[in-house]
């Protein structure tokens, strides 16, 4: 029997979770059905609801739903917790089992694909948000030398450095900051801001980017951002965006559900905007 699952949103026209899916189950000859959901806004749970009774075995979740998500859950995860926020459920029975994968996806896009170990690295992270919520833990699973949350409401960057600190007993340095503050060069530098979302630049000093660093943004789809380009102005030639990230998030729901981790380098090929 064909199992159903869909990615759920507002707007979700533009969701490549379906074409994702769908190929990840075509090479691993596994019999799903992967729809989009456009949700009303404040009509998750009835969209849900109506997703389960019809057979639904599991959704990811994508913008403005991922709070909305966490309340639904019965059993978070703890990236789901640490994330405040959820992008993948599973259902079973009564149970809806939730889980954050963004932080591990990006962390696999770049230690993985962009071959770029963390272990001992000076990792800058742009943004006290969300984005960065979810990816503190699986960055600091990775043992970098230091992390620094930079963020334009400083208490926001110190509040998040303070409860990674606290999660993971204090073994990694984690710092938060403004802008003005940042010192020394990184050898990662993440954008995590939503400012190249609407073309903006977080007001970044250039000297942040080491020499051979990796300038990463976590949005996809948009070619050369500012923060990109301001990377490349500095002499980066190791520039990202999160177009793997999204592939390997998709990649851990996909095993998750299915119990088989698919390969993402066609997935990735064929979604890639190039970086210009
Ligand atoms: P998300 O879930 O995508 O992380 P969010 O929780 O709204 O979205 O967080 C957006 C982050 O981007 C915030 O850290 C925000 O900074 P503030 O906390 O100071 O608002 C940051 N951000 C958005 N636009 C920005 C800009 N133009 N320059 C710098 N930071 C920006």
């Amino acid at each position: 029997m064909t199992d159903r699952y869909a990615v759920i949103g507002n707007p979700i026209e533009q969701s490549k979770s379906p074409l994702i899916h769908t190929a990840f189950a075509q090479v691993t000859g596994q019999d799903i059905d992967y729809t989009k959901v456009l949700a009303p806004l404040g009509g998750f749970a009835q969209a849900v609801d109506a997703f389960r009774a019809a057979g639904g075995r599991g959704m990811n979740v994508t913008a403005p739903f991922k709070l909305d998500a966490f309340a639904y859950a019965t059993n978070l995860a703890p990236s789901a917790q640490m994330a405040g926020a959820v992008n993948a459920m599973k259902f079973d029975g009564d149970k809806v089992y939730a889980e954050n994968f963004d932080g591990l996806g990006l962390v696999r896009d770049v230690v993985h694909n962009l071959d770029c170990p963390l272990q001992g690295r000076r990792v800058l992270i742009l943004g006290a948000g969300g984005a960065t919520r979810g990816a503190l833990l699986p960055l600091l699973a990775q043992s970098p030398a230091e992390v620094v949350i930079v963020n334009r409401t400083v208490a926001k960057a110190q509040e998040l450095a303070g409860l990674a600190r606290q999660h993971q007993m204090g073994q990694v340095p984690v710092h938060g900051m403004g802008y003005a503050d940042v010192a020394g060069a990184f050898d990662v530098v993440l954008n995590a801001t939503s400012a190249s979302l609407t073309s903006e630049l977080p007001p970044l000093p250039m000297t942040v980017f080491a020499p051979d660093c990796l300038a990463y943004d976590l949005t996809y789809g948009k070619g050369l951002t500012p923060f990109l380009k301001l990377a490349r102005q500095a002499g980066v030639t190791r520039l990202a965006d999160g177009v793997g990230m999204l592939a390997e998030q998709a990649a851990e729901a996909f095993n998750w559900w299915r119990g088989v981790r698919p390969e993402t380098a066609a997935v990735i090929e064929q979604i890639t905007v190039p970086l210009i």
